[in-house]
């Protein structure tokens, strides 16, 4: 019996009944999808040089996978990509559908449905809102199609199989947590922020800003404005421009949600002549902690940066794996995150009363950055 008809019994029965019904053997459909239509992307063509994982020597029996991007929008959106197109490569035994959804909710919606229609063994989804799945999800269900949720998260429906991303409200409490730790050191006793927020309706929006917010108000900050730049270096320009003829000489912080945003942020800053980064007289903040951005931190023109790992990939495929052989998967994995400085006078913050690390960036730090 193939996983995707177990399935189909009900996700939760079925993750319990595959355990039973599929112990030892490796369930993976070795038939094409059942329709051949071509969907709406390209597959990924990956390479036959793409390198083996150990432990993932192909079996001989393909898996289809389907894979509904958020979209473009982002260097870290790039990593992303990149880091799925290598693992669910057909030298990992997989053959993958690719859509790049390009920030559409009704595309990506389309996109899953699509693959339901082509039969895929799995689906991946990051999804571009928080909300709006249950009918889709209830739909893969009623297929017998697992779902694999990454990066950002549904909020409206509990029918897919497991998650693997980030803890963004974490991510926002770190953010906040070093700006009050920074801020003393410094001997800044106000704090006036900018937010240039991602894109609405995303979790990774909510959970930052949420996170954020929760430690502005606990201080008592300002926070001046808080507007969405969609996660683009477009969207970061066009608001900061604005912020900059609402608020200037108002503020002493900004904080981006993504890097592409911040780098944005930076041309409109210069051109409005701001100074921001170290020895500045706005403190720039941004996440994602791209390879270049952190470059960035090292050359002292953002101030710290907060991670944020694209690399579910890896994870999404040893769930796989774990359920061809019948095993319940991890259902909740968070990826590891650090958090970037550029000067050292902060080295640990405390987040929901852990003690964390926040690495001084050298350039040597730079260099190791894996994406
Ligand atoms: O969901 C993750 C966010 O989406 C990243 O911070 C951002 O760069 C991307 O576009």
């Amino acid at each position: 019996m193939k996983l995707k008809k177990i399935l189909g019994l009900g996700l939760s029965a079925a993750l319990a009944l595959s355990l039973f019904a599929c112990s030892g053997g490796n369930a993976a459909s070795s038939e094409p999808p059942a329709d051949d239509t071509p969907s709406a992307s390209e597959p990924a063509g990956n390479t036959d040089s793409t390198p083996t994982p150990e432990g993932n020597e192909p079996s001989g029996e393909v898996i289809n996978v389907g894979f509904a991007q958020v979209g473009h929008e982002s260097d870290w959106r790039t990593a992303s990509t990149k880091s799925a197109q290598d693992v669910f490569s057909e030298a990992n035994g997989y053959a993958l559908s690719f859509v790049d959804c390009d920030n559409d909710p009704a595309a990506q919606l389309d996109a899953v449905r699509s693959f339901i229609q082509q039969g895929m063994d799995y689906i991946i989804i990051d999804p571009i809102q928080a909300t709006g799945w249950d009918t889709v999800l209830t739909e893969c269900d009623e297929a017998g199609i697992p779902v694999i949720v990454i990066d950002r998260t549904v909020d409206d429906s509990d029918k897919y199989v497991a998650w693997v991303g980030s803890d963004f409200k974490v991510e926002g409490l770190a953010c906040g947590e070093w700006l009050k730790a920074y801020a003393a050191d410094k001997g800044i006793t106000e704090i006036n922020a900018l937010v240039i927020e991602g894109s609405v309706g995303a979790s990774a929006t909510i959970g930052r800003t949420d996170g954020f917010k929760e430690i502005a108000e606990r201080e008592g900050w300002n926070i001046l404005a808080s507007q969405s730049g969609d996660f683009t270096e477009a969207g970061g320009q066009e608001v900061m421009e604005s912020y900059c003829q609402s608020y200037a000489g108002q503020f002493n912080v900004v904080i981006c949600q993504n890097d592409n945003e911040a780098a944005g942020a930076m041309t409109a800053m210069d051109q409005a002549g701001i100074k921001y980064g170290v020895g500045g007289d706005v403190i720039l903040v941004s996440f994602d902690a791209n390879r270049p951005y952190v470059q960035m931190v090292c050359d002292g023109k953002i101030n710290a940066n907060f991670e944020c790992n694209p690399m579910a990939a890896p994870t999404v495929d040893e769930i796989i794996k774990a359920l061809e052989k019948g095993e319940t998967p991890e259902t909740e994995v968070y990826v590891s995150e650090q958090w970037f400085a550029a000067e050292d006078n902060v080295k640990t913050i405390t987040v929901n009363g852990q003690e964390q690390e926040v690495i001084h960036v050298t350039q040597d730090v730079v260099d190791a950055r894996p994406y």
